[in-house]
């Protein structure tokens, strides 16, 4: 199972760091198989030690190897930490920072060509949600325009918006039935975001079709974090 933490907009250099180095010794004794993926604001990434189960990547970056982009983060940047995976699409970065489809199918583009594993979020507003699941699924596949979903290092998460931040867990049965639709078109693994916990996460798991979970606020207590690991 893929286990992910996006610390968004939190932490620092200090505290990122104490985290991870916790989260890499509860692996190393628990001798987790588990994949798990955390990602960090630019400015708390380091060169951490990668492990097969424990990867640092960034949450974001400009799809250009360095140049005349003020204020932006070059892919440049993120190799000099060795950053070997990228969340592309996360719906804060659509919704609130108005990224366009575009720009994110330039960020998938740009990552791959690097080789980089990429985990590819999509997900429905509350407005899609209450005209069902054929008209969630159109808004769904929209999200994929310009992106190759035959790459090997793809990951995909599906996080309904109105379930992110909100403690409001999408039921087991929507979930699967995302996740096996997704599934009839896609190989990739396939990811549920949206008040993941340490309190759902084990029948989130057993979703089929379901191949692991990126989750926000829980996450960001490390011991909540290492529990979930456990879990799963
Ligand atoms: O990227 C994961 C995040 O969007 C989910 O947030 O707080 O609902 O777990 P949260």
């Amino acid at each position: 199972m893929i286990i992910a933490s996006n610390f968004k907009t939190n932490y620092t250099r200090g505290s990122a760091k104490a985290f991870i180095q916790a989260i890499q010794a509860f692996i190393a004794n628990t001798k987790s198989e588990q994949q798990v993926r955390i990602f960090a604001p630019f400015t708390a990434l380091d060169r951490f030690d990668e492990v097969e189960t424990l990867k640092v990547g960034a949450q974001n970056f400009y799809p250009v190897q360095n140049g005349s982009f003020t204020g932006e983060i070059g892919f440049e940047q993120l190799e000099e930490f060795g950053i070997q995976t990228v969340l592309i699409g996360h719906s804060e970065r659509r919704h609130i920072l108005k990224e366009s489809q575009s720009l994110s199918a330039q960020k998938y583009d740009f990552a791959k060509a690097r080789e980089s594993e990429i985990i590819y979020c999509i997900g429905e507003p509350a407005e899609i949600r209450v005209q069902g699941i054929d008209a969630v699924m159109s808004y769904l596949w929209e999200q994929f325009e310009g992106i190759d979903i035959s790459y090997d290092k793809l990951i995909i998460a599906y996080e309904p918006v109105w379930a992110i931040g909100t403690g409001l867990t999408a039921s087991l049965e929507d979930i699967e039935e995302v996740l096996t639709r997704l599934r009839d078109k896609l190989c990739a693994p396939l990811l549920y975001g949206g008040s993941v916990k340490v309190e759902n996460i084990e029948t989130i798991l057993h979703v089929n079709a379901c191949d692991g979970v990126l989750v926000g606020t829980a996450s960001w207590n490390e011991n909540a974090f290492c529990e979930m690991i456990r879990i799963a």
